[in-house]
């Protein structure tokens, strides 16, 4: 009897002891995940910083990141836009960011943009710029971004040296491909919202990367309005965006229509040539379509490239700039298109 009692006993222990042990190391393991995720977790007296896990990243305190953070001056800025102002942050020879800083907006707000950034923390595709982390301070937030050393479209379309037609070709291939994979294919999908050439930067081997992507999507609807309007992203806006003030997929596809379009003509959509008499960039390029004009229409700099080319982007263009949403074509489909132009080239 007493043999038995002993015996129900040991075996009772054994089976309370190998729970524990599996809780226990169950717990170990979502902790060594979940560290594995976050390299970087820093709580200061006025913020709290987070990196996540990559190459660049690894051998980066967060103390060594606060202090050069906090000696950024104007003679690092890059450039500055409707949220804010990015810097370049130089931490060694070898490693750079791009630092991009937001003023404080709501408590509320502040918690969605957390949540959203660690969401955007597993995109890692090679035509959209990488987001290494983020700061939450008091002031105000950080993202930290990979540097992009060949800067934005913007610059480069608008700048002294003319770019070359393949190199125009293989920049809107690469931004329609980083603009299908988050409308397409990363979860949940992201609607851009602010798609520009100043929101499409180029790396070391001038690949297009699209960058401030989900942006727009924490903004309080009337507020996104009001800053998009003063950062002068106007002529970028799907029409019926002001009718519905809702975003959708098909909206970041006008969108690159009118990227695209700067790329061929070399001119902004608030240029006076696609304004004049009031006429509206969807009529414009109708009209250059029907009376095939294409080839006067053209960047002055590409005169030499195939008038076939040349018609065929347009026609792309004029596709994704339908004013009937349902009639663009998504950007799995712009993709296509643009790759088959591409492959002429080579
Ligand atoms: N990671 C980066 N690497 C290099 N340059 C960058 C990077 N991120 C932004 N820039 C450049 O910094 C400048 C300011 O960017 P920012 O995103 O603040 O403004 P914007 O794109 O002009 O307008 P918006 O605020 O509407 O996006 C732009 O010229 C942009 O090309
Ligand atoms: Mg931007």
């Amino acid at each position: 009897m007493a043999n038995s009692v002993a015996l129900g006993l040991y075996i009772t222990i054994c089976c309370v002891a190998f729970i524990m042990s599996k809780i226990i190391v169950s717990f170990l393991l979502y902790k060594r995940w979940a560290r594995k995720r976050r390299i970087i977790e820093d709580t200061f007296t006025d913020g709290k910083v987070v990196m996540f896990r990559s190459p660049t990243s690894r051998s980066l305190t967060s103390k060594a990141f606060m202090k050069k953070t906090m000696k950024l001056s104007n003679k690092d800025i890059i450039g500055s836009g409707g949220y804010g102002t990015v810097y370049r942050l130089r931490i060694d020879e070898t490693t750079a960011f791009a630092v991009k800083r937001l003023n404080k907006g709501n408590t509320d707000r502040d918690r969605g943009f957390e949540r959203e950034l660690d969401a955007m923390s597993d995109i890692k595709h090679r035509n959209i710029v990488t987001l290494h982390g983020y700061y939450i301070g008091a002031q105000f937030n950080l993202l930290i971004y990979e540097l992009m050393p060949n800067g934005g479209l913007d610059a480069l379309l608008h700048g002294n040296i003319p770019l070359s037609w393949s190199l125009r070709c293989k920049i809107a291939v690469g931004a329609a491909r980083g603009l299908s994979y988050l409308h397409h294919d990363c979860i949940p999908h992201i609607i851009h919202r602010d798609i520009k050439p100043s929101n499409i930067l180029l790396d070391q081997n001038m690949e297009a990367r699209v960058s401030d992507f989900g942006l727009a999507t924490l903004m309080e609807p009337d507020q996104s309005q009001v800053t998009t309007i003063v950062a002068g992203t106007f002529g970028y806006l799907a029409p019926e965006y002001f009718d519905t003030g809702r975003a959708a997929t098909k909206g970041d596809v006008y969108s690159f229509g009118v990227v695209l379009l700067e790329l061929l003509t070399g001119k902004r959509p608030t240029d006076e040539s696609f304004i004049e008499e009031g006429k509206k960039l969807v009529t414009w390029v109708k009209e250059v379509i029907e009376e095939k004009r294409e080839e006067h229409a053209i960047d002055r700099s590409l005169v030499s490239v195939p008038v076939e080319k040349v018609r065929k982007m347009f026609a792309i263009a004029g596709n994704c700039l339908e004013s009937d949403p349902s009639r663009r074509p998504t950007m799995a489909a712009v993709l296509k298109m643009l790759e088959q132009i591409n492959q002429t080239n080579l």
